[in-house]
Order: C-alpha cells, then sequence, then structure tokens
C-alpha cells in the first residue's frame, strides 16, 4: 500500500511547540496534506514568534488553536473534542520545554492541556540543542514518555542552527511522514486478531506473616509490554500481573494477583487461549504455614522459615491437554550459561519457545529499560542485540504472529 493509501482520510492534529525548527512543520504539513491528511494546528505561545498563525492557518486550511482562555476557540472546539478528534497527534517541534512539561503532566498552556487530555496515540518528533537533547533530565523525561507509550520519531544528528554538532536536529518532514504512516499501516495491520492470549507479568508476593513477604526485583517493565504488543496486533490479551508500580497497558484485561497459587488461577480463569507468554518473576517457594499474626521479635532468636514449593504456570500451561495453548513461551533468567541453562529449562517446563536473558548483577535486566535476550525455538538461537524492552516485546509479538501466519 503507498503512504497516499495509507494517510489520505486520516486525521492529525500536530502541535507545535517553540523552537527554529518550527519552520519544518509548515513543510511537514503541506507534505501530509498533499496525501490527504486532515491537519489541524496548536500552536504554543513560543511557537507563534517562529511561524505566524497565519501561515499555519492557510497550509492547515482550518482553525488554528493556541489560546485556552479564548472564547472563540472555546466556542468551536473545546480543548477535550480537539484532542479527541484526532487519529494521532503530532508534536513537531517537540521542545524540552514540552517533553517535560508532558511528563511531568503539566496543564499549563492549550498544547499541554490537550496532550494530558488526549487519549489517542501521540508521536514526538524533538528538536533541541545536542546538550539539552542529552541532559539527565531529558534523558529521564523521554524514557518515561516512551514507557507510557509516546512514540518517537528522531531526532537526527547533524549540524544544528545554534553551530553545535550532534544530535538534537528534528526529523527531517518527509521522515515524519513515514512515520505517520508506518503508526496508522501498523494500526491497520491485526495478525492476531481473533487470538486470545494470557501474559504473566512482575514479581509474586509470597506472605510470610500479615506484614512480611518474600519478593524479587521484577519491575513488570518487559511483561507489560509484550501484553501491550501483543494487544497492539490485534489480540484479545488478558494481563496477570504480580504487584507492579505500572499502568495498565493499553487495549488488555488486567488480573491483579499477589501470589504464584493466585497466578495460576488467574491464568486458568483466563483459558482457553492460543497464546501464552509467561514473563513473570514467580516465586519458587512460598513459606510454609505462613502466620496469621505478626511475628513477634521476643528475644527467642529469628524464627526458622519453612519454605515450600509453589506451583510452575509456565510448566503447568505447557502441559499437553486439550486446553494447552498452542503457543507457550516462557522466560529464562538466568546469571551464567544463559543458553545452555535456558534450553535445558525450555525442554524441562515444556513450553515451545523460551526467551533467554542474563539477569546477572550489571546488566539491570531486572527493573531497567533494556534487555538483552536469545529467542530459543526448535528451529534454533536467535540472539537479538539489547534494545528497549518495548524494541523486545514488539519484536516477540511479531515472531508470534509471524508463528501462526505460518511464516
Ligand atoms: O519485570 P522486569 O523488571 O521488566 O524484568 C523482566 C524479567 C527479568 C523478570 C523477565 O524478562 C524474565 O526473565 N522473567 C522470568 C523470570 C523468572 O522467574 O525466570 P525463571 O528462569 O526463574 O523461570 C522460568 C520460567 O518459568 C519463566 O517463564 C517464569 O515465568 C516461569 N515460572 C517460574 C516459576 C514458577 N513457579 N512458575 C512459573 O511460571
Amino acid at each position: 500500500m503507498t503512504d497516499h493509501a495509507i494517510l489520505s482520510g486520516k486525521r492529525v492534529l500536530l502541535v507545535i511547540a517553540g523552537g527554529i525548527a518550527a519552520y519544518k512543520s509548515l513543510e511537514l504539513i503541506r507534505r501530509l496534506r498533499e496525501r490527504g491528511v486532515a491537519v489541524r494546528a496548536v500552536l504554543t505561545a513560543a511557537a507563534a514568534r517562529f511561524v505566524t498563525p497565519l501561515s499555519v492557518q492557510a497550509l492547515t486550511e482550518d482553525t488554528v488553536y493556541q489560546d485556552m482562555w479564548s472564547l472563540t476557540d472555546e466556542s468551536e472546539m473545546g480543548h477535550i473534542r480537539l484532542s479527541r478528534e484526532a487519529d494521532l497527534v503530532v508534536v513537531a517541534p517537540a521542545t524540552a520545554n514540552l517533553l517535560a512539561r508532558m511528563a511531568a503532566g503539566m496543564a499549563d498552556d492549550l498544547a499541554a492541556t490537550v496532550l494530558l487530555a488526549t487519549d489517542t496515540p501521540v508521536l514526538v518528533a524533538p528538536a533541541m540543542n545536542v546538550r539539552m537533547w542529552t541532559h539527565a533530565a531529558t534523558r529521564a523525561n523521554m524514557a518515561l514518555l516512551e514507557r507510557r507509550g509516546v512514540r518517537r520519531i528522531g531526532p537526527n544528528e547533524g549540524a544544528m542552527a545554534c553551530n553545535e554538532f550532534g544530535p538534537g536536529r528534528m526529523a527531517e518532514p518527509m521522515e515524519i511522514v513515514d512515520a505517520i504512516a508506518a503508526f496508522f499501516a501498523g494500526e491497520a495491520r491485526k495478525p492476531l486478531a481473533g487470538r486470545r492470549a494470557i501474559v504473566t507479568s512482575g514479581p509474586t508476593h509470597e506472605p510470610i506473616d500479615p506484614v512480611r513477604y518474600i519478593a524479587n526485583r521484577s519491575s513488570g517493565k518487559q511483561g507489560h509490554a509484550i501484553a501491550a504488543a501483543l494487544a497492539a496486533l490485534g489480540a484479545e490479551v488478558t494481563l496477570v500481573s504480580g504487584p507492579t508500580q505500572l499502568p495498565d497497558p493499553p487495549g488488555c484485561t488486567v488480573r491483579r494477583i499477589e501470589t504464584a497459587r493466585e497466578m495460576l488461577a488467574a491464568c486458568e480463569a483466563a483459558l482457553p487461549a492460543d497464546i501464552a507468554v509467561c514473563a513473570a518473576a514467580v516465586a519458587d517457594w512460598r513459606v510454609a504455614g505462613e502466620s496469621d499474626r505478626k511475628l513477634k521479635k521476643d528475644g527467642g532468636g529469628p524464627p526458622a522459615l519453612e519454605l515450600t514449593e509453589n506451583p510452575d504456570i509456565l510448566a503447568t500451561l505447557s502441559r499437553p491437554g486439550g486446553r494447552r495453548p498452542a503457543l507457550v513461551v516462557g522466560f529464562a533468567a538466568e546469571t551464567g550459561d544463559v543458553l545452555a541453562y535456558a534450553t535445558a529449562k525450555r525442554a524441562r517446563k515444556g513450553c515451545d519457545w523460551i526467551v533467554a536473558n542474563d539477569v546477572s548483577p550489571g546488566t539491570g535486566t531486572f527493573g531497567g529499560n533494556d534487555n538483552t535476550v536469545h529467542l530459543i525455538r526448535a528451529s534454533g538461537v536467535d540472539s537479538w542485540p539489547t534494545m528497549g524492552k518495548d524494541a523486545v516485546a514488539a519484536r516477540l509479538a511479531e515472531a508470534v504472529a509471524g508463528h501462526f501466519e505460518g511464516k
């Protein structure tokens, strides 16, 4: 399909923030309009110093929205409607200031308010001085936004208007058009439509007494990203999650549990399913006979905790039988001999694929944003480069879709 066919009839809300790259947004509007995209624009006060509202209005052939307090703007189109009546919100240029305000959830002008109020996907094209882009604050803001599902194009590396060189140049208008077309092409492609998936994520908490528990360092980032990636490809996803700080991934039914036994019960209740991905870090053991009263420090020394084995959810779901999902994927968290141990684990648990990751101290796999994994299948091992957990999830979801498409 050509990008004209993909883009024609789509509605883009373009938020233009105040940076020198704003002049490129005029070109972006032209390229989108040529492809049949309805573009509506919001200008920040700073943006209006770089490009005139008149130019933007002439190119979009629509009202330009600038002021949250304008009676005219609000009577024509309230900020809530403005944010909802679009298929995609594009922020170009996305300045360090606007990214920071988005990350902080501020609503101090029309652009920030629209971005806070929207439930439409957002694509940002950052543009700023190289030192601003590489500053720890901007890196943290961008990482947070990406974790929340904000997509990003660029910035590119090169000579900048401020006579410095490095990453910070806004992506070229045609690169942004391509990213927008890729977004809509991905939206249209739902290879897992009609498939049901169960994903486990996060740690389990195994009680010792009413106030203490055994847990581990899993944040749920990897499992939640997999749930979102499968849902983005059209699967009907039940995410069974241990305690995490993460928001529910879009488009998934979320079952929150605490213990391994509750996780198993929630997974079994979600059957039948075509796909199961067990990314949770389930405690192998729990305390036998947990106390229903807080254990007291009564001078008798520390209590001896007797442990008993937890049910193995992955092995249970992999067991042959009528309710076994057609594709069961496990994870293997290893601290040495990753491939050998993970291959043995795949055979022992009876799953179809296993995703091996090194969780040695220093890798940052537990809780971090990146992961380095090997996908082990009957056909062999695929070693993927280190990438963000969202990218690992997207690639795994594509592999799952390819499996069902017979690729
Ligand atoms: O949550 P994050 O901070 O993003 O970190 C991601 C991760 C490191 C937790 C994830 O990538 C990962 O490796 N998950 C599996 C962790 C684990 O418990 O590995 P394991 O090798 O102990 O277990 C092997 C497999 O059996 C896993 O699929 C696990 O979900 C499953 N299992 C284990 C024990 C048990 N009682 N039931 C299970 O289902």
